[in-house]
């Protein structure tokens, strides 16, 4: 493939792909993906298996390692983390100069930005130590920022990280505690939140993997890389769909909860409705993904509660849809998104703040692609071609003959 890729580009032809469709753009050993058959692994492990019997610090290793840690690697690997949680004094004022209103999303990537000024020892992405180094960084620091974008939000003051406890919990804690009083962290909700995590941890070519391996390529650093992928998940096709789920069920719901009403005006293609949700690149069958979710939703919904109205209209949404032709034909199902908003929601997260849950799953897949890609040797830098459409050669007119 890459030689024919080669010969191509020597003939001056040009594959003209609009989104990537079907270009791959990379090998890769981190994650398999078989879109007809529904299945996901991760470096070979079924994501179901990971699902029930790991926990998200492993699943990291694994992903940005490519095996599961021993007992003594993985308390290595925890110690690292713990070692690495603070920020510095000076980060958390960066946090002032953004509007209490702010999107946490541009908050959270202009604050992973900041690292690359804080630890200027990362900017060789070839130093092999430094990188490791801010691999630690990154999975240390960024569920602190995240909790501090929050807190920010809320007007609420910072609080510590805690490392004697688990990243989920340290995660929680410094999101939803308060410094005077105990915060007692709930096991249901802890492993739901990691289960989500894990589920999100990588899904290879992705938009955002595919924004941090690009922007890679030109040897930019590990900080500045995620920083650019956080901003690719941003968007509502994309990790935004989880918050956008929950504001379409949300305004079913205001409209008096017909879904029949609703999944009409998508099929008429009325502009911007879509059902979010639903559909993916490369699944056309059930993301497993969801079958999971779908799963944890009934049981932490029911054990915790609040949202449970919107849950109803949400399986009412998927049966309509799955029944309809529109929606069989273009092999339109439910995505990992389509169930994680109720959950973040009756965990207690705003809606805003779901995107945000994503990124801190999604780090240790793009900090395991950023890796492959840095010691591929076929990396080369990334720089598609187009085809042009607009004026041939014109000739330049003074304003005043225009
Ligand atoms: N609702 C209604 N129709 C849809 C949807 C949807 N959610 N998704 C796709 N379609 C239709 C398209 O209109 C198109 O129909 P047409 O051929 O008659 O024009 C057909 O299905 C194919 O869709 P494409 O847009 O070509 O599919 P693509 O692979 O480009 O898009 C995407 C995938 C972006 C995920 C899309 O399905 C979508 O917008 N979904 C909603 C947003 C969402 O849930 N995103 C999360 C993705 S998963 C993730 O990031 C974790």
């Amino acid at each position: 493939g890459i030689e024919l890729g080669k010969l191509l580009a020597q003939t001056g032809y040009i594959t003209y792909d609009p989104g990537f469709v079907n270009t791959g753009s990379t090998s890769s050993a981190i994650t398999y993906i078989d879109g007809d058959q529904g299945v996901l692994r991760y470096r070979g492990y079924p994501i179901e298996q990971l699902a029930q019997h790991s926990n998200f610090l492993e699943v990291s290793y694994l992903l940005i390692y490519g095996e599961l840690p021993t007992a003594a690697q993985l308390e290595d690997f925890t110690t690292r983390i713990n070692r690495h949680t603070l920020l510095h004094e000076d980060l958390k004022r960066f946090f002032d100069g953004f509007p209490r209103d702010a999107h946490p999303m541009p908050v959270l990537s202009s604050a992973v930005s900041a690292l690359s000024t804080f630890y200027q020892d990362s900017l060789n992405p070839f130093d092999e130590p430094n990188v490791e180094l801010s691999t630690i960084r990154l999975l240390a620091k960024v569920p602190t920022l995240a909790a501090y974008a929050y807190k920010k939000s809320i007007g609420q003051p910072f609080l510590y990280p805690d490392n004697s406890l688990g990243l989920v919990e340290n995660f929680l804690r410094m999101t939803f505690g308060l410094p005077a009083e105990p915060y007692e962290i709930d096991p249901d909700v802890a492993k739901a939140l990691d289960l989500l995590f894990i589920l999100h941890a990588d899904h290879e070519q992705n938009c955002s993997t595919s924004t941090v391996r690009l922007v890679g390529s030109s040897e930019a650093n590990l900080f500045a890389s995620i920083s650019a992928g956080i901003m690719a998940l941003f968007g509502p096709l994309h990790g935004g769909a989880n918050s956008a789920v929950l504001e379409m069920l949300d305004g079913i719901k205001a409209d008096g909860g017909d879904v029949n009403d609703f999944v009409n005006r998508v099929k008429n293609r009325e502009k911007g409705v879509r059902l979010m949700g639903f559909g993916h690149r490369v699944y056309k069958n059930y993301d497993p993904r969801a079958k999971i979710i779908k799963k944890t939703a009934d049981d932490i919904l029911t054990k915790i509660g609040g949202g449970d109205e919107l849950l109803d209209i949400a399986k009412a949404l998927e049966e309509r849809a799955l029944s309809d032709d529109y929606f069989v034909e273009r092999k339109l199902y439910p995505n990992v998104d389509f169930y994680t908003g109720l959950i973040y929601r009756a965990l207690g997260f705003p809606t805003k703040y779901f995107t945000v849950l994503f990124a801190l799953g999604r780090l240790p897949g793009w900090i395991a692609h950023w890796r492959e890609m840095i010691q591929d040797p076929q990396t080369k830098i990334g720089r598609p071609r187009q085809i042009y459409t607009g004026e041939k050669q014109r000739d330049y007119k003074p304003v005043t003959e225009r």
